[in-house]
């Protein structure tokens, strides 16, 4: 069975999430395209030119031609399947596979012989060629490399950055064989300008993505760790940047929660996979270990410099600055562990949708920054623009005169504050 021709392509996107929308909308400037998703909401949102993770604007979806759809039917006849599905972790951090597994057996019901399936989902090695091949292949009854075929290709898209989108960044492909390789390497290319990467195998692909985040992940954690460190010796972390930061080889990371659906994630994935390989991993889950414990170490930082039963206003939500995403977010674990030692705080998030954060935290957001005053302490939890661009009399507007600023990302280590206010930063 052949692959087929590039003027013969249509594609069919499984998941229309951060990822899979705006890589829907970029293939249809070259293939017909079908955008498909269980959740009949956000197809019904698309179908009106809406998407709520603000990374593809109206313009981009009005008139983009792609056919929005949350039945599978739609998608026969279709001979390339991109599944872009989450790949989350279950309750004890272990790969959570079961959308990946479900996609595959939609994509299985309506495959058609000579059919290409790419994976585009974040997997350890071996998930594309072992997991989901037997699972497509048991879904179709076709055979995996003889009736249809496996590519992979990572997606490196960071939302809420639109500089970096998947038109100009180097994509990596890989396919089950040389000519499945190429096969991706011409899709791909329609859309990034040929701007491709051939990864050896499936195996190198699924293996160099996960390394980038949990890479990310550790150069982090070595930062943070110097944060608790620096804390002790009273010394500003973010001063100690700057100064290193003029080194030419020196790696700039920030110290910060550490949340969202990837960098937090991934590094799990990775774990399992050494794991399954016979390798007992220390670095990754020791970089975890102390990412996934800032939440806490902040918080304690913060009440040990309030009174009992403090006003705490926190500004931002999500869970990096400039989204609205609000999955993962450890500023609710912050939140948490402040209303857990006694204080009472309320959240501000310009971004966030405040149904959203009642429904996923049972956080209720204050409405007007303006109507906040009299907090014992404001901490800037996350380094959206409205935030980081506040002056300090408006900081100060928010607090008691001799209240607290906890300054997570370090955004107004430059004001002027007064010399009664109390400053902390990560
Ligand atoms: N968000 C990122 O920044 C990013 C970057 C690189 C890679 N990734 C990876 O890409 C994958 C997708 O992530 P995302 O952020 O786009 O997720 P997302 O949650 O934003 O979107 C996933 C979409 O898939 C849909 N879906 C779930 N199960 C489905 C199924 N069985 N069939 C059809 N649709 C289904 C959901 O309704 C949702 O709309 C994950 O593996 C993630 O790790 C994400």
């Amino acid at each position: 069975m052949s692959l087929p021709d590039l003027e013969e392509i249509s594609v069919a996107v499984i998941g229309l999430g951060y990822v899979g929308l705006p890589l829907a909308v970029s293939l249809s400037t070259r293939f017909p395209v079908v955008g498909f998703d269980l959740d009949t909401d956000r197809v019904a949102e698309l179908s009106v030119g809406v998407d709520r993770t603000g990374e593809v604007p109206a313009a981009g979806l009005e008139g983009c031609g792609v056919r929005w759809t949350s039945r599978a039917d739609d998608m026969r006849g279709v001979n390339v399947f991109i599944i872009a599905v989450p790949t989350p972790v279950d309750a004890e951090n272990q790969p959570d596979l079961s959308a990946v597994l479900a996609a595959c057996r939609t994509v299985g019901g309506v495959l058609s012989e000579g059919a290409v399936v790419i994976v585009e989902s974040t997997v350890h090695p071996g998930v594309t060629e072992q997991v989901c091949g037997p699972e497509l292949a048991q879904a179709s009854g076709l055979a995996c490399g003889d009736g249809f075929f496996l590519g992979y290709s990572p997606e490196r898209v960071n939302p809420g950055d639109h500089e970096h989108t998947v038109d100009k960044i180097t994509k990596v492909v890989a396919g089950q064989t040389p000519e499945v390789a190429q096969f991706l390497a011409e899709l791909y290319g329609a859309i990034t300008n040929g701007n491709v990467f051939v990864a050896r195998d499936i195996r190198t692909a699924e293996a160099a993505k996960i390394i980038e985040n949990a890479q990310r992940d550790i150069n982090i954690a070595f930062i943070n760790e110097m944060a608790m460190i620096f804390e002790k010796m009273g010394v500003s972390t973010h001063d100690v940047l700057a100064a290193a930061a003029t080194k030419w080889n020196f790696l700039d990371f920030q110290p910060g929660l550490v949340g969202g659906h990837c960098i937090g994630i991934d590094p799990y994935y990775l774990a399992h996979a050494a794991r399954l390989a016979g390798h007992d991993p220390a670095i990754v889950l020791a970089g975890r270990q102390i990412n996934d414990g800032m939440a806490g170490f902040a918080a304690e930082r913060i009440s040990s410099r309030l009174p009992e039963s403090a006003r705490v206003l926190v500004l931002g939500l999500t869970f990096k600055e400039n989204v609205s995403d609000l999955r993962n977010s450890k500023v609710a674990e912050l939140i948490a562990s402040l209303s857990a030692l006694g204080h009472a705080v309320e959240v501000h998030d310009s971004r966030a949708d405040r149904a959203e954060a009642l429904e996923m935290y049972g956080i209720e957001l204050t409405g007007d920054l303006a109507d906040c005053r009299e907090f014992d302490a404001v901490v800037g939890a996350v380094a959206h623009d409205e935030y980081r661009n506040l002056g300090v009399d408006e900081v100060m507007a928010l607090i008691k005169p001799a209240g607290l600023c906890a300054d997570l990302k370090g955004i107004w280590r430059h004001h002027a504050l007064p010399p009664e206010v109390g400053y902390w930063q990560l």
